[in-house]
């Protein structure tokens, strides 16, 4: 019987990208194949997020739970892997001495000599260094899971906003040589591949050597993945506002195949807050931005990350929050609290906000941003949408679930032979989460 592995996965899109590298490579060099019950398991995995919240108590608490399957079982192996293992690092294996591997993002792709490490001296192996971008050149390649694929263009961030451990636990910025990724891509459309979303912590910070001593941008690299005839819906996330270059608000404009939807992270509305945050630009920066991004794309949708209560913020630059967030209609939002992490400049910033504050913010913040989601919804009613076909329905099994350019889910009846390709739907209703609609027959 094949020997399995099971993954528990925090956190981001790059984690969920990871995860998924950490299977492709167990499956490839020991044969391992996935389960979701840990139980079953000869190898589990937590791959952690410390971006927010007390995440580091969290895989405590949770490798607790997993330990006693180590009784069971001797030759299990536990892994911890992403943001806290790069973080806390042998740390973690002090705290708990029967975890039997810790590697970074950086280092996932060691995973097997890891393990084969761990069997042969019987000591825990803890290696997260950051090796440049050697990962992608011993990775295989992606399995593929339907028409849509990520593709990790580059890694890590050199932004260091003063809240934010992301520099510290991934790196600086280092971006894959673009021949590569596009033959990646290539690979992927040969596999049926149509969308591909170009990810990493700032896309638009890729700097992909071309050979020769050139560097492409991610400008020029939209253009040549939008020369591939079969991908037929380009996206890329995250972007920071700082480098929304006027070569990439051109591309909006040029290059089709580009999505008219765009997550562009604000944080705040309030210029003290944003200088404090040290996330170089104003709101009047970011205002001239979105204009220009939306005389380049009309109708773009953008959707964006908020911050409330970071050190510092008072009721009226909460305010001016609110304000940016009226002025630019935004298309659905992800808000947090701030959460002060070990190491970052923001935990020496003077006037920390009270909690209750802090959630009353959220909530108004939130409400607002669900009343433009909702009626940007129900504007789409009465429109046609190209949507991408993703499989059955999760509440009604004989009806299919696609995904629109602004990324909601379209429930509608069709036959399930349509799963992964696009069609062209009618919208006729909004719901809360998700549209109803008919299927366009020419
Ligand atoms: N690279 C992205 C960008 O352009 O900003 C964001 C990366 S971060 C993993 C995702 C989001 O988490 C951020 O945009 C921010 O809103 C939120 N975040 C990061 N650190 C945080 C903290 N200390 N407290 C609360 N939220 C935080
Ligand atoms: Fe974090 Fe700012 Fe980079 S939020 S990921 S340091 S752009």
């Amino acid at each position: 019987m094949a020997r399995k592995l099971y993954i528990r996965t925090f956190g981001c899109q790059m984690n969920e990208y990871d995860s998924a590298r950490i299977a492709d490579v167990l499956a490839a060099e020991d044969g391992l194949a996935l389960t979701d019950r840990p139980d079953d398991a000869d190898v589990i995995v937590f791959n952690t997020c410390s971006v927010r919240e007390k995440a580091q108590e969290r895989v405590f608490h949770d490798l607790g739970r997993v330990r006693a399957l180590k009784a069971q079982k001797g030759d299990l192996i536990i892994g911890v892997g992403g943001c806290v293992a790069s973080q806390e690092g042998a740390g973690i294996v002090k705290r708990a001495p029967y975890v039997d591997i810790v590697f970074g993002p950086q280092t996932l792709h060691r995973i097997p000599q890891m393990i084969r490490a761990r069997r042969a001296t019987g000591k825990p192996q803890v290696d997260v260094s950051f090796p440049e971008i050697e990962k992608f050149d011993r990775l295989p390649p992606p399995t593929v899971d339907g028409a849509a694929a990520y593709v990790s263009i580059m890694e890590g961030c050199s932004k260091y906003c003063t809240f934010c451990v992301v520099p510290y636990t991934r790196g600086e910025e280092v971006s894959r040589p673009l021949d590569d990724v596009l033959t990646e891509i290539a690979d992927l459309a040969d596999q049926g591949v149509r969308e591909v979303t170009l990810l990493g912590q700032n896309v638009n910070a890729y700097r992909g050597s071309m050979g020769g001593g050139e560097v492409a941008d991610l400008a020029t690299l939209l253009e040549h993945v939008a020369e591939m005839p079969s991908i037929e819906r380009i996206r890329f996330t995250t972007s920071h506002p700082k480098e929304m270059t006027p070569r990439l608000i051109d591309a909006f404009e040029r290059v089709d195949k580009l999505v008219s939807h765009l997550h562009l992270p604000v944080q705040s509305g309030a210029d003290r807050v944003l200088a404090a945050m040290k996330r170089g630009y104003t709101a009047l920066e970011y205002r001239s931005i979105v204009r220009r991004l939306r005389r380049a794309r009309p109708g773009l949708s953008l959707t964006s990350d908020f911050i409330v209560g970071f050190p510092g913020e008072t009721e009226a630059d909460f305010a001016g929050t609110l304000k940016l967030i009226e002025d630019i209609r935004f298309d659905g939002a992800f808000s947090f609290i701030y959460s002060p992490r070990p190491g970052t400049p923001a935990t020496a910033l003077p006037n920390p906000v009270p909690r209750a504050i802090a959630q009353d913010r959220l909530a108004r913040l939130q409400s607002l941003v669900d009343a433009q989601y909702q009626s940007h919804s129900e504007a789409m009613v009465g429109s046609r949408q190209r949507v991408l076909v993703t499989g059955p329905a999760t509440r009604d099994e004989g009806d299919l679930q696609a995904r629109t350019d602004n990324n909601r889910v379209v429930n509608f009846a069709g036959d399930a032979v349509l799963t992964n390709t696009y069609v062209d739907v009618a919208i006729v209703a909004a719901q809360a989460h998700s549209l109803r609609g008919e299927l366009v027959t020419l």
